[in-house]
């Protein structure tokens, strides 16, 4: 096993105040601003909204799919008193060869005071920070970060454990299987658990979890039986094809509307399956009170049983759940912060 590069500090730290306009990555805030947002979300998961953003407007500007990301940063936008505009698809100018910072900008012009963005490219979401005045939250972009499914993750992650008080999560140790390599929600989750004092082993073969992983604080592991038994809670990922045939992997290619499954970083799915996939057996050899966790969209079979995704130790759609008053939490701080 890899070791962390460094240990972190373990101690909660209290709350601080949030100056930030924009939400683009958890690496880089501190566990005070984590708490922050935390302890704000906590707040609108026990009153259920308010008009904090009354007379305000949110914009999603998605350039690749959502499900559960786009529905409940609108949830959480309407939830809070906001109106909601959606310029989202295949209908935006880009495909007429307009920028993601233009387009941008033509959303700020016509009033809204947030952009909720997701695209393909790594990077999108602060290039499109810099180009408008506006907040500017990310539902993530490429294999960087996605900072609210890694918030909604500590706070399940601590909803779980009773630890809501601080938000304080030392002494949990949290696997993150799969393909780790290709994931933004891996990237904010390690970030945003870490801080908060857990401690993070990402978990899969070399191609998908490779020891360079370890430069972002956690430890790497390709022993899934190993590590699971100490674990408070496993974080399970999809393998990610579409991202494997970026930008030229003919391994992974599929014909158009195919679902490509392939992948030149592992050796086949049937030997992922038996080493990786959290399947009844591995999950009964899991600790008392550890959870199992999926940011979703899940491929039942593959990474994930459905017996274990639908069984007692899964709190994969208290996940989705929390998504809504942790995007208010991010919505309302980041709104209400100073102008740039
Ligand atoms: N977890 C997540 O980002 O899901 P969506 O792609 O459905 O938004």
């Amino acid at each position: 096993m890899t070791k962390p590069r460094a240990a972190r500090d373990p101690a909660p730290t209290a709350e601080q105040p949030w100056t930030r306009r924009s939400l683009t990555a958890l690496r880089g805030l501190s566990a005070g601003e984590l708490r922050t947002l935390l302890t704000r979300a906590r707040a609108f998961a026990a009153s259920g909204g308010g008009d904090q953003l009354a007379g305000r407007t949110i914009a999603t500007l998605f350039f690749e799919d959502s499900t559960r990301t786009r529905t409940s940063f609108t949830l959480a936008a309407q939830r809070l008193g906001a109106k909601t505009i959606d310029a989202s698809g295949a209908s935006t100018s880009v495909n007429k060869g307009e920028s993601y910072a233009d387009t941008a900008r033509v959303v700020e012009a016509m009033g809204a005071d947030a952009i909720v963005t997701r695209a393909k490219q790594a990077g999108a979401a602060d290039l499109i920070a810099d180009a408008v005045r506006c907040a500017v939250i990310s539902g993530g972009d490429g294999r960087h970060e996605h900072p609210t499914q890694g918030l909604l993750d500590a706070y399940a992650l601590a909803e779980a454990h009773g630890r809501l008080d601080a938000f304080d999560l030392s002494g949990l140790r949290v696997a993150i299987v799969g393909d780790v390599v290709n994931s933004r929600v891996a990237r904010s989750a390690i970030a945003g658990l870490t801080t908060l004092g857990a401690s993070v082993v990402c978990v899969g073969p070399p191609g998908l979890a490779p020891a360079s992983l370890a430069s972002l604080g956690c430890a790497v592991a390709h022993d899934f039986d190993g590590v699971l038994p100490s674990s408070d809670a496993v974080m399970m990922l999809r393998i990610q094809f579409e991202r494997h045939a970026e930008p030229t992997n003919p391994d992974a290619a599929a014909p158009p509307g195919a679902e490509p499954r392939r992948s030149a970083a592992i050796a086949s799915i049937r030997e992922y399956r038996e080493l990786f996939a959290l399947t009844e057996a591995r999950a009964a050899r899991m600790k008392p009170g550890a959870v199992v966790m999926h940011p979703g969209p899940i491929n039942r079979g593959l990474e994930l049983e459905s017996a274990v995704a639908d069984g007692p130790r899964s709190i994969i759609l208290r996940q989705v759940a929390l998504g809504v008053p942790v995007r208010m939490a991010a919505l309302a701080l980041c709104v209400g912060a100073p102008p740039r």
